[in-house]
């Protein structure tokens, strides 16, 4: 479950496209092994600030501030991509490790992820010839391989039918056993099955942040939401 130690602090985050606030003063502390949602109606800037966190997308002012667990802090603001991956910071996985010959250190920690994510049975399987679900937890499980401290994921649920989502929130609190978990999301009952902790982000900035039931219960984030039916199941 979610400690009390910070391990991403997102502070007064601001990025402007062509004179177009995507991002306004964002500021959130995820907590070490928390599943932390960012949800939001479409638009609100949930993919911009993901983009901000794996150095895909330069803010125009505030920084990312990551705690590791047992090294001194990094700024990862202002760091290329390659870098924040390398600092345990994953995104989607760098093709070479895998289809490089893997020792047998590698092949056993592919087994263990895979594992993880209910694909062991799968392994000698191609992955194009996957169900969609499962190339989704395919995805998960390749972030997992480089040992990250820090994994993201927009909308991993996306087209999935209610099993397979249901599926992937219980994967996700296998995970979080290993590593903090940031999540986009936009089915609700995901949400509720998943999150220790929600950001709501409305036209680029922090509505409210609290606990699925806080959140889901407030006026103003039902508000943002109306007219939105996935939102409303
Ligand atoms: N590179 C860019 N240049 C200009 N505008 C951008 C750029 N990237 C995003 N935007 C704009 O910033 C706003 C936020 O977009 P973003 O993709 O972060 O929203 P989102 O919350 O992820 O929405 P969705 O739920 O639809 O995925 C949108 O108005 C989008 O058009
Ligand atoms: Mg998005």
């Amino acid at each position: 479950m979610a400690g009390n130690s910070t391990v991403l602090d997102i502070k007064d985050i601001s990025v402007c496209f062509d004179g177009f606030y995507a991002l306004t003063e964002v500021n959130a502390a995820v907590k070490r092994h928390s599943i932390h949602f960012f949800i939001g109606p479409n638009g609100a800037g949930k993919t911009t600030l993901l983009d901000i966190i794996c150095g895909k997308t330069k803010p125009t002012a505030g920084s990312v501030i990551f705690h590791p667990e047992s090294r001194a802090d990094v700024r990862l603001t202002g760091m290329p991509e390659y870098k924040i991956v390398r600092e345990g910071v994953g995104r989607k996985f760098q093709v070479p490790s895998v289809f490089g010959r893997p020792t047998a250190d590698e092949l056993a920690q592919i087994d263990r992820v895979l594992d993880k994510v209910g694909l062991l049975d799968k392994a000698q399987t191609r992955a194009g010839s996957l169900a969609h679900g499962q190339k989704q937890w395919l995805e998960i499980g390749m972030q997992l391989v480089q040992q990250p401290e820090i994994i993201m994921l927009d909308e991993p649920a996306a087209g999935m039918g209610k099993p397979e989502t249901f599926k992937t929130g219980e994967i996700l609190r296998e995970i979080q056993k290993g590593c903090t978990i940031i999540v986009i999301e936009h089915d609700m009952d995901f949400v509720r099955q998943a999150a220790d902790i929600v950001t709501v982000l409305h036209e680029g900035k922090v509505l409210t942040e609290d606990t699925v039931d806080e959140v889901l219960a407030d006026a103003t984030v039902q508000a943002v939401y109306l007219g939105r039916g996935k939102a409303a199941s």
